[in-house]
């Protein structure tokens, strides 16, 4: 199995924080999808922002597809790997819910059509049909947590992750998102989900790891 994503011997404390992580290595791989677990404050959303360069990690190394993380931008990385953050809010930019998702598209270069097609497409997917001119930051937390994700599948990642996106979902929701990461799935996207869902991780979570502080307690593959 090649990895996706590799972690080796990483150190990382925070600025006048406690050390989170002291030599910690990881590989993902797209094969499986992976749910990370653990309890509150024990360093999954830190190890999640350090994959996507969002945190720097202080010594060792992490390689996406093959290249040192150091060496790929914050766009590069973010075009690689969709990130969806713990609280979504913080992610969303623009006037209304159909810009947040073309714009980023327009910007690079996509055209109008496709970019509208795909944001269309996840709309319909995700029912945010009635607030799709809507203002983001006027959304439900539920509506926010959905046009958050869908703005990082406008992108067709190679891997996703996801920190805690069932929170604030009704298990309608749920059961869309769901069906959407089991056709990603389907696709050889790599998933990396936090979550605490029971049925969630019985679900998605084809390996599961605890981490405790800062340490992988089980690494287990279902
Ligand atoms: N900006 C920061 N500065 C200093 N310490 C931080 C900062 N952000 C997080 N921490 C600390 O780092 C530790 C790990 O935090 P992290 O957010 O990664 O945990 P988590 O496993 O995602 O927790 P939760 O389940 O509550 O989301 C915690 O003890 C937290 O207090
Ligand atoms: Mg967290």
């Amino acid at each position: 199995m090649e990895n996706f994503i590799e972690i080796k011997n990483i150190s990382y404390k925070y600025n006048k924080g406690r050390t989170i992580f002291d030599n910690f290595s990881l590989n993902l791989n797209c094969e499986e999808s992976t749910v990370l677990t653990g309890s509150n404050g024990s360093g999954k959303t830190t190890l999640t922002k350090l994959i996507m360069g969002i945190l720097k990690i202080q010594s060792g190394e992490i390689n996406i597809m093959g290249n040192e993380l150091r060496n790929l931008t914050l766009g590069r990385t973010g075009e690689l790997i969709g990130y969806v953050y713990q609280y979504p809010e913080r992610q969303l930019f623009a006037q209304s819910v159909v810009e947040e998702l073309t714009f980023p598209l327009i910007f690079k270069g996509v055209t109008k059509e496709e970019a509208n097609l795909r944001a269309q497409n996840l709309i319909e997917i995700f029912s945010l049909e009635k607030v799709k001119n809507s203002y983001p930051s006027f959304l439900s937390y539920g509506e926010k947590r959905r046009l958050a994700i869908a703005s990082v599948l406008m992108n067709q990642p190679k891997y996703l992750i996801l920190d805690e996106p069932t929170a604030s979902l009704d298990a309608e929701r749920i059961e869309s998102l769901s069906s959407v990461l089991d056709n990603l799935k389907s696709e050889k996207i790599g998933i990396l989900a936090i979550s605490h869902n029971k049925d969630f991780i019985k679900r998605h979570g084809q390996r599961l790891i605890n981490l405790e502080g800062g340490k992988i307690k089980d690494d287990i593959s279902l």
